[in-house]
């Protein structure tokens, strides 16, 4: 449990559209804390800090301000949404050397500055990029995150929430593996009010036979591309998860979500990092929770864990 009554200090690398998007959610949403922005382009992080603090009178007394990598100095949470974005019909993998690299640097900037912080990874491919900033950051797994399929999970309840007639937020469903196209749904825990989806009975079969379950799942791993192609980029939606996270960790919340989690060895995946539902709070990843998969879920997550291992293997940070 938190004690600490000093005002908690968030900082942000990389002002771009997801790292600005989720400066301004945690506004809206009147999360307690100094938020420091960092970029490449200072002028950028400087327009947004002068933006954002202009909503404060309407929103919530946040310190909002630009920065630069000394300004992260006793930062609790540092969030990292610095480098390059998909591109309409790229992969999440393919981005993987140029923000490598990146991240690289950017980890060994955070830690100089604010070697007590939380490293919160956003960037893509991410779940390669937690593991790179674990390597070279020194920090214990626990505290470096990625936010991993927390995106899909959300979108994953909204569509069976709107599948099934209910509250999404009563919709209890994990997409797990990585954040990219080889991500699964643990269909065999999806539960409604307790009720495994499975056990919905003509409901559940319905939905099974006419394929309406395979049509949400691929909606799911394809809704980045769905977006980028219309509108060149998402951010809104993992703004909301990233600010998601930052309650959980600065409330000490303690809550189950989806993250990018290290699994230094589970059911035969060893040494990588993957979404997994964990338990998140102040001190960062509490613990994994031990997901009871089906063996057809199992077998998938291997398969992803492989891809992550293979793709991890080849980058030079
Ligand atoms: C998406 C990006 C955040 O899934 O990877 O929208």
């Amino acid at each position: 449990m938190r004690t600490d009554p000093r005002t908690p200090k968030v900082g942000i690398v990389g002002s771009g559209l997801v790292g600005s998007t989720v400066a301004y959610t945690l506004l809206v949403r009147g999360v307690h804390c100094e938020i420091v922005l960092v970029d490449i382009n200072r002028a950028k992080a400087e327009g947004d800090a002068m933006d954002l603090n202009h909503g404060i009178p309407l929103a919530a007394p946040l310190s909002i301000r630009a920065g630069d990598y000394p300004d992260l100095a006793g930062a609790d949470l540092v969030i990292v949404a610095a480098g390059v974005a998909q591109k309409p019909g790229e992969t999440r993998l393919q981005l993987l050397q140029r923000n490598a690299t990146i991240m690289a640097e950017v980890t060994r900037q955070v830690v100089r500055h604010a070697p007590g912080c939380i490293l919160l990874v956003v960037t893509n491919p991410v779940d390669v990029l937690s593991y790179v900033a674990y390597k070279c950051s020194g920090l214990p797994a626990s505290r470096v995150i990625g936010s991993g399929t927390l995106l899909d999970t959300a979108r994953l309840r909204f569509l069976l929430g709107q599948h099934f007639g209910v509250d999404p937020r009563s919709v209890h469903a994990y997409v797990i593996g990585e954040h990219g196209d080889s991500e699964l749904v643990a269909w065999s825990l999806a539960h409604i009010a307790g009720v495994r989806l499975a056990e919905l009975g003509p409901t559940w079969e319905q939905a099974v036979h006419d394929g309406a379950l395979q049509r949400i799942f691929e909606e799911v791993r394809g809704a980045a591309y769905e977006i980028i192609r219309r509108k060149g980029a998402t951010y809104y939606a993992v703004a909301l998860a990233v600010a998601r996270l930052v309650e959980s960790i600065l409330q000490d919340q303690r809550s189950v979500l989806t993250i990018s989690t290290y699994v230094e060895e589970w059911q035969g995946i060893r040494d990588i990092y993957l979404g997994m539902p964990c338990v998140v709070g102040w001190s960062g990843v509490e613990r994994m929770v031990d997901l009871p998969l089906a063996p057809d879920e199992l077998e998938a997550l291997r398969r992803s864990a492989e891809l992550l291992r293979r793709a991890a293997d080849e980058v030079e940070p």
